[in-house]
């Protein structure tokens, strides 16, 4: 098990105690964590230990409690002792300064395993490797020396690739751990076991039996207090080049000849690598967007804003087991619920044996994924409904539930912590997994930043989205899964 010093830049921010501390305390909790682990938080807001202690203290307790599990305040207090503060500015000599006198006097084992968690502004990122870099935070002399970086990563193609290559001229490829969260989730690693683990899905896993496919990440929120921040970046930007890109990557890739790090991120690459990069007017013909009314009232957002807070996006992969499938991804906020799931939508059989009740189109079968909130596999298919006379179909469901077979899942963070800890980059994307995503998804950005390119379509808050994106599906004939 290993002992390193997690140091959290970015010690008092939001997602530090909503999702870091909570997830370092479950390890905590569950074992996983040693007990000489020690967690620095870094922020330049002035602090004692045991002031950051009792600030953190309330959001983690909610955090706990709202994922369904019970607050024991003894357990708390034990791992609180291992939780530190250092007041500093890590974008500044003078504070990595202050961070390197900590861990020389306090570290439990000296110049030890590190574990450096970016939470902090994507501006900073660079800032603070370079400092890091040049304080001698990169040498893996006595032990190794990591850092997680958070999302958003540039915000587009050339600035994701300058991040890159400033992250790359203090630390190599193999200490850079990026972040997506959705990859920490138990439902998203299960697309690769299902597919992978079991031999009666993957001969079928192809054009000849697959009709499409179609990825949705649903958010029920609004922007809220980030309305500032989201309308500079927007939906394309926010989901679909780090999550959905990710999710259509497991769905679509081939397996590795090894389930090792390197192995598999290559067979993603290879995935992103296939999808046609459309031009300006193909971008804006295969794609639908959205904007929930009421956005241009949120803190921040300006009257005449653009930006969609929702989209629809149809890509193609263009290879040899994908040629001709279309895979639909969708995303908006205002949505009808939280929900997010994969659908395998099957051909139809070669040809109608049994006659079809008039009115009744045949569904053919489907295989849908429900990534959150009720994790499961359901699989679709025909049956006879029970009767003396004639043969009449009617589609029902094998469900598989993921909660109600093994109680609750871990949270995404626990799994990423640790698999950075232990070294295991395999859920973490590659610098040139990253740049490909960008390159895919700057062209549907660029062409709705065009002086011609529609507005958003407005669409109620509790609705799936605009119209438009059921056009975007009817013109070829198909339609949208209903939102869970
Ligand atoms: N919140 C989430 O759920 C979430 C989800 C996904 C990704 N992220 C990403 O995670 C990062 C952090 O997000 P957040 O929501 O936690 O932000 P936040 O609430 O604004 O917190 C930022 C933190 O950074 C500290 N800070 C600012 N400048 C610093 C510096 N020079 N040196 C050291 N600390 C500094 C701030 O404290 P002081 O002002 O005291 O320095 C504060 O603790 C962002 O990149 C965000 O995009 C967040």
């Amino acid at each position: 098990m290993p002992v390193p010093t997690i140091i959290i830049f970015g010690a008092s921010g939001d997602l530090t105690s909503r999702k870091l501390i909570p997830a370092l305390f479950r390890l905590d909790s569950t074992g996983l964590l040693k007990e000489e682990c020690q967690v620095v938080g870094m922020a330049r807001t002035e602090h004692t230990s045991e002031e950051f202690r009792q600030l953190v203290e309330p959001k983690v307790k909610e955090a706990i409690l709202a994922s369904g599990q019970s607050w024991f305040a003894g357990t708390w207090s034990r791992f609180a002792r291992r939780l530190h503060y250092v007041a500093g500015d890590a974008a500044l000599p003078q504070g990595v300064r202050v961070l390197g006198d900590w861990l020389k006097n306090r570290e439990a084992d000296p110049g030890g395993d590190r574990l450096y968690y970016f939470a902090v502004a994507p501006e900073l990122y660079t800032e603070i490797a370079a400092r890091l870099g040049e304080a001698g935070h990169n040498r893996e002399e006595r032990g190794f020396r990591r850092v997680v970086v958070e999302k958003p990563f540039g915000r587009d193609l050339a600035s994701a690739h300058e991040v890159n290559r400033q992250l790359n001229e203090h630390f190599s490829e193999k200490q850079i751990y990026r972040i997506d969260h959705y990859l920490g989730k138990d439902t998203v690693q299960n697309i690769l076991v299902f597919r992978f683990g079991n031999s009666m899905f993957e001969p079928l896993w192809n054009r000849r039996y697959i009709d499409h496919i179609q990825i949705t990440v649903a958010e029920k929120v609004t922007v809220g207090k980030r309305a500032g921040y989201y309308d500079t970046s927007g939906v394309l930007r926010d989901m679909f080049q780090s999550h959905l890109l990710q999710v259509l990557s497991l769905v679509a890739m081939e397996p590795p000849s090894q389930f090792s790090a390197d192995r598999l991120r290559n067979e993603k690459v290879k995935v992103l690598d296939s999808i046609l990069i459309p031009s300006p007017g193909e971008a804006l013909a295969s794609m639908a967007t959205g904007q929930y009314t009421g956005y241009h009232d949120e803190k921040g957002v300006p009257q005449d804003s653009r930006t969609p807070t929702f989209a629809a996006v149809r890509l193609q992969v263009d290879n040899w087991r994908w040629k001709g499938v279309p895979f639909y991804l969708r995303s908006g906020k205002g949505m009808t619920n939280r929900y997010s799931e994969v659908t395998i939508q099957f051909r139809e059989p070669p040809f109608r044996l049994f006659p079809q009740r008039l009115g009744h189109e045949p569904e053919a079968n489907r295989i849908t994924i429900v990534l959150q909130p009720d994790e499961g596999i359901k699989l679709s298919f025909q049956t006879k409904v029970p009767a003396i006379e004639g043969t009449e179909l009617q589609a029902r469901d094998l469900f598989f539930d993921y909660k109600g077979t093994y109680g609750s899942l871990p949270e995404a963070y626990e799994r990423l912590l640790l698999d950075a800890m232990q070294g295991d980059a395999s859920l973490f994307m590659r610098g040139d997994e990253i740049e490909r995503s960008w390159e895919i998804i700057d062209p549907f950005v660029k062409s709705l930043a065009e002086a011609n390119a529609p507005k958003p379509e407005s669409y109620s808050i509790g609705s799936d989205g605009p119209p438009s994106a059921n056009e975007l599906l009817a013109k070829e004939g198909r339609v949208w899964q209903k939102l869970g």
